[in-house]
C-alpha cells in the first residue's frame, strides 16, 4: 500500500511540540511536511507510512517550533549608545527622554532616513534573531510620529519578509510619543482619525500598540487610540506598566488586547483582569537589564492567574538594544526565576498568541506552517543556559531550509 505523500520527512528526531500543558516531549518522534504546513508530528511507533521526496536523519537532535520574537522595535536609524553613558553616569530613561533624547532621538534619525537606508539598517539586526531559530518576528514603527515616517516604517517592516525567509507582523506605534512638531491633541487626532483608519486600509498594519507611561500617553488617551483601532478592526497592543503603574494592564484587557507588555509595575488586579481577557504578558528582560529596573513583572501573580507568559526582546536602539531572543530568555530565568519551561512556551506558543497567530505557528501540530528551529543539544535547558555560540542546526521557514 502506498504511504502519504510528503515533501520532506524529519526522522529520529526528539520533538518539542508544546503541545498539552508543558513542552509536549516526543522522544523519537517524527515530523512531515507538506505543502508548507506540518502534516504528522509524533511518535515513530503508531505513525502512518509516508512517501517523502526528502528524508532528513536528525540523529537525535530537537525539534522545536521556529521561535517568535513578538516584540521588537528592530526599524530605525541612528545610534544612542551615548544615552548608556548617560545612564551610567546617574541620569534616568525618563530624564532623557524630557531632555530631547530617548525616543525623539531616534524619530530625528529616522525621520532623515530613506527606506532603503532603513531597510539595510535592519537587515543584520533581523538576521541575528534568525541565526538563533526566530522563523516569526513582530515590528512596531513609532519612530516617525508623522503620516509619512511612520508608512515608511511600515512599508520596510513588510519589505523585510520579501528579503528573509520569515513571517513579519507589522504593528503601528503611532502613540510611542509625541512628537516635537505636533500638539498633543492635534497628534492623537491624526493617530486616531487618519493614520488608523488609513492604514488598515491600506494593509500596512496589523495590530496598533500604545506606551501608556507617564512620560507618554495617559489611559483616557489610549483608550481613544483603542477605540480607534477596533472600529477599523484591528487588534490592540500595550506598552504597560513599565516604569510606573498607570493602569495600562487592565485597559489593555478590557479592549480584548493581544498582549500588554513589560508589566514591571503591574498589579494583581491588572493580572486578574488579562488572565479575564485572555491577554498575553510579554515579559521584556532586555529593557529591564538595560535600564537597571529594580521592580520585577509578577511573575508569581500571572502564574497564579494563568496568564500566559511570552517572552521577548523588545529590540530597539533605546532602552534594549538586544538582538538575541535566547538571551532574552536567559534573562528571563535568572533576573524574574521564570523556569525553562515557561520561557520555551514563551518563545514559541504563548508568543504566537500575542500576535494572534496561534492558528499558524507556535507548535509543532498539524495544519500549522512548518517552521522549525533544529538544536544540536542534549536538553532543551542548553539553548537558554548559556551567553554563546548559537546551538542552532537548521532553520525551516515554511518546510523551506532558510
Ligand atoms: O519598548 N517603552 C517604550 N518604548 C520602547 C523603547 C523605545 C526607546 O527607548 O527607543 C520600549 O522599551
Ligand atoms: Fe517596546
Amino acid at each position: 500500500m502506498a504511504g502519504i505523500p510528503a515533501d520532506l520527512l524529519f526522522e529520529g528526531a526528539r520533538l518539542a511540540t508544546m503541545g498539552g500543558a508543558g513542552l509536549g516531549v516526543v522522544e523519537n518522534g517524527v515530523l512531515a511536511v507538506r505543502a508548507e504546513r506540518i502534516v504528522y508530528a509524533g511518535p515513530r511507533d503508531g505513525a502512518p507510512r509516508f512517501d517523502a521526496a526528502e528524508r532528513v536523519d536528525c540523529n537525535g537532535r530537537w525539534i522545536t517550533p521556529g521561535l517568535v520574537d513578538c516584540h521588537t522595535h528592530l526599524v530605525f536609524a541612528g545610534d544612542r549608545s551615548e544615552e548608556f553613558a548617560r545612564r551610567l553616569a546617574g541620569e534616568s530613561y525618563a530624564e532623557i527622554a524630557r531632555s530631547g533624547g530617548g525616543i525623539a532621538s531616534t524619530v530625528r534619525a529616522t525621520r532623515a532616513a530613506d527606506e532603503a537606508a532603513l531597510l539595510a539598517a535592519a537587515l543584520p539586526r533581523l538576521d541575528a534573531l534568525l541565526a538563533e531559530g526566530v522563523t516569526t518576528v513582530e515590528v512596531k514603527s513609532g519612530y516617525g510620529l508623522d503620516e509619512e515616517t511612520e508608512r515608511r516604517q511600515l512599508r520596510v517592516a513588510r519589505a523585510l519578509a520579501g528579503q528573509r525567509a520569515v513571517t513579519v507582523r507589522a504593528t503601528y506605534l503611532g502613540a510611542h510619543a509625541v512628537p516635537a512638531d505636533n500638539t498633543r491633541a492635534g497628534y492623537l487626532d491624526l493617530v486616531c482619525d487618519r493614520m488608523i483608519p488609513a492604514l488598515a486600509a491600506e494593509g500596512l498594519a496589523d495590530a496598533v500598540d500604545v506606551f501608556q507611561e507617564g512620560i507618554a500617553f495617559t489611559g483616557a488617551e489610549c483608550a481613544r487610540v483603542f477605540t480607534a483601532a477596533r472600529a477599523a478592526g484591528l487588534p490592540v497592543k500595550s506598552h504597560a506598566e513599565q516604569l510606573s503603574d498607570t493602569g495600562g494592564a487592565a485597559l489593555a484587557a478590557r479592549f480584548g488586547a493581544l498582549s500588554a507588555d513589560h508589566l514591571e509595575y503591574c498589579s494583581n488586579a491588572g493580572a486578574a483582569a488579562m488572565a479575564q481577557a485572555g491577554t498575553v504578558a510579554v515579559i521584556l528582560p532586555g529593557a529591564f537589564l538595560m535600564l537597571n529596573e529594580a521592580r520585577k513583572p509578577p511573575i508569581a501573580a500571572f502564574r497564579a492567574e494563568g496568564v500566559p507568559m511570552a517572552v521577548a526582546t523588545d529590540l530597539n536602539p533605546g532602552s534594549s538594544p538586544i538582538a538575541s531572543l535566547r538571551v532574552s530568555a536567559t534573562l528571563a530565568c535568572v533576573l524574574f526565576g521564570m523556569t525553562v519551561e515557561e520561557v520555551w512556551r514563551g518563545m514559541t506558543l504563548h508568543a504566537a498568541r500575542a500576535l494572534g497567530l496561534q492558528a499558524e505557528a507556535g507548535s509543532l501540530e498539524a495544519g500549522k506552517r512548518a517552521d522549525l528551529a533544529l538544536w544540536s543539544v542534549d536538553s532543551l535547558a542548553q539553548v537558554v543556559a548559556q551567553i554563546g555560540p548559537s546551538p542552532l542546526w537548521a532553520r525551516y521557514h515554511g518546510g523551506v531550509r532558510a
